[in-house]
């Protein structure tokens, strides 16, 4: 199983921010929703834009490049053009830690 990585302070995550950070090779955004934080894969389904440029609305992320937005709970498609939706990284939070854990392979 994968293992949990500290990847950003929580006090760095503020909301309606979107904060990226680094997941071992990878770029997660975290995105403050109240008191919890999630983090999605921050590469879009549609043509690889930076989700985490993107504006937060209605408990959506909007992609900076053509305008698909997600779902930040479940990662789901709300409008085109993406079809496909973004993986939600499980996050726990630990000292005033941000932790994430990638559990795409397990
Ligand atoms: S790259 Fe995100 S909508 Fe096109």
């Amino acid at each position: 199983m994968s293992e949990w990585v500290r990847v950003a302070r929580t006090d760095e995550v503020q909301a309606e921010t979107p904060l990226a950070a680094n997941l071992d090779d990878e770029t997660v955004v975290l995105v403050r929703l109240g008191d919890e934080i999630v983090a999605l894969e921050d590469l879009c389904t549609h043509d690889g834009g930076e989700i985490s440029g993107g504006c937060i609305a209605d408990g959506a992320i909007e992609c900076p490049r053509h305008g698909a937005r997600f779902c930040l709970r479940t990662g789901e498609v709300l409008s085109p053009p993406a079809y496909e939706g973004l993986h939600v990284f499980p996050v726990r939070i630990e000292d005033g830690f941000v932790c994430v854990r990638d559990d795409r392979w397990d």
